[in-house]
């Protein structure tokens, strides 16, 4: 990919700031848009755009020109089953008017990260590439609509939208927002306090990704020949451990930690009914992906950086 200007809606967010870091690295020109206020230490452009003003996405648009949009802006799941009113202006109206602002100032690719939860139960073990979507909450209704109107826009206008389902993914600064942060918070917890409180079961066993994974397949995907893609929307595998094994791994690593298991019902309800493993031959096949982390090297890693800035755990393991 040559060098472009790339505009990450939801810039301030979790995914977004570390996908900013990736992008720069790489030479690219990262513009964040986002609500206020902006974080003094954002080292990108940032402009202030509520998703849901079609005037200021296009008069950013105009200015910027970017030639993509990687559209991050979103409310989580746990969010938009609390206000969905808000859900719904910023997950469907913002994506309906960032497509249109896309069109009307001549931006060419959108990049947008769907979810697990665009699925509900009953589902298979596995998930098959075209298993019907049926989900169960707000916000994964809204990841299947978008979805299937950035493939309208595709189709109708030529517009290249590309769009991965993401698993959970197990980062620093996974938003306590989302129903999912538990596999995110419990190793960010064991390193910093010494002690977490599971809202889901043992046996709890969504899909997950670790972010490094993320920044890598949505990088993969977005530079991919567009000649190499059959599809525009695909599912991704990288691990699917239970909570017990998320909390084994990390007292494996960190032997003080307290950690215990209080359920949530509709947390453990909603979480439950998210797809536990993928088939991926697809996303494989066509753009080669594949992931590097399992859970034994999370662990290291994640934990390593939390708790000495050590990514790849040596000390952790008594080998540095
Ligand atoms: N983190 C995960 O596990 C995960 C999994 C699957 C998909 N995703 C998707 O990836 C994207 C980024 O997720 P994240 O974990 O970084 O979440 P995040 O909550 O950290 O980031 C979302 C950003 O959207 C911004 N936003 C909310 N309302 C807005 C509005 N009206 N106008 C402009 N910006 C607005 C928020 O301020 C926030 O910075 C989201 O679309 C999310 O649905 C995340």
């Amino acid at each position: 990919m040559t060098h472009e200007t790339i505009l990450i809606t939801g810039g301030a967010g979790n995914l977004a700031r570390q996908l900013s870091d990736e992008f720069a690295s790489a030479g690219h020109n990262v513009v964040l848009a986002d609500l206020p206020p902006a974080a003094p230490d954002v080292p990108h452009e940032y402009h202030v755009v509520d998703i849901s003003d079609r005037e200021r996405i296009e008069l950013v648009l105009d200015k910027v020109r970017p030639d993509r949009i990687v559209h991050f802006a979103s409310l989580l799941s746990g969010q938009s089953e609390e206000d969905r009113a808000r859900a719904w202006q910023v997950n469907m109206d913002g994506a309906f008017k960032l497509f249109e602002a896309a069109l009307a100032t001549g931006v060419s690719s959108i990049f947008f990260p769907s979810s697990v939860a665009a699925y509900g139960a009953p589902l298979p073990e596995v998930v098959p590439p075209d298993q019907p979507q049926w989900p169960t909450g707000l916000y994964g209704v809204t990841k299947a609509c978008v979805e299937r109107l950035g493939v309208y826009y595709h189709h109708r206008f030529g517009l290249d939208f590309r769009c991965l389902r993401l698993p959970v993914v197990v980062s620093r600064f996974a938003p306590p927002g989302a129903a999912s942060a538990y596999a995110s918070r419990c190793f960010v917890e064991a390193a910093t306090t010494n002690h977490y409180t599971f809202r889901v079961r043992p046996e709890t066993r969504p899909s997950l990704i670790y972010v490094k994974d993320v920044l890598r397949a949505v990088q993969q995907l977005i530079t991919a020949p567009a000649g190499q893609l059959t599809r525009r929307v695909y599912n991704l595998q990288a691990l699917s451990p239970t909570a017990g094994e998320l909390c084994r791994a990390i007292s494996k690593r960190v032997p003080g930690a307290r950690l215990q298991f209080a359920p949530d019902a509709e947390v453990v309800q909603l979480i439950e009914s998210w797809p536990v493993r993928f088939d991926d031959t697809i996303a494989r096949n066509d753009w080669g992906w594949s992931p590097h982390f399992d859970l034994d090297m999370l662990a290291d890693d994640f934990l390593g950086e939390l708790i000495d800035g050590d990514a790849d755990g040596r000390r952790l393991r008594g080998t540095g």
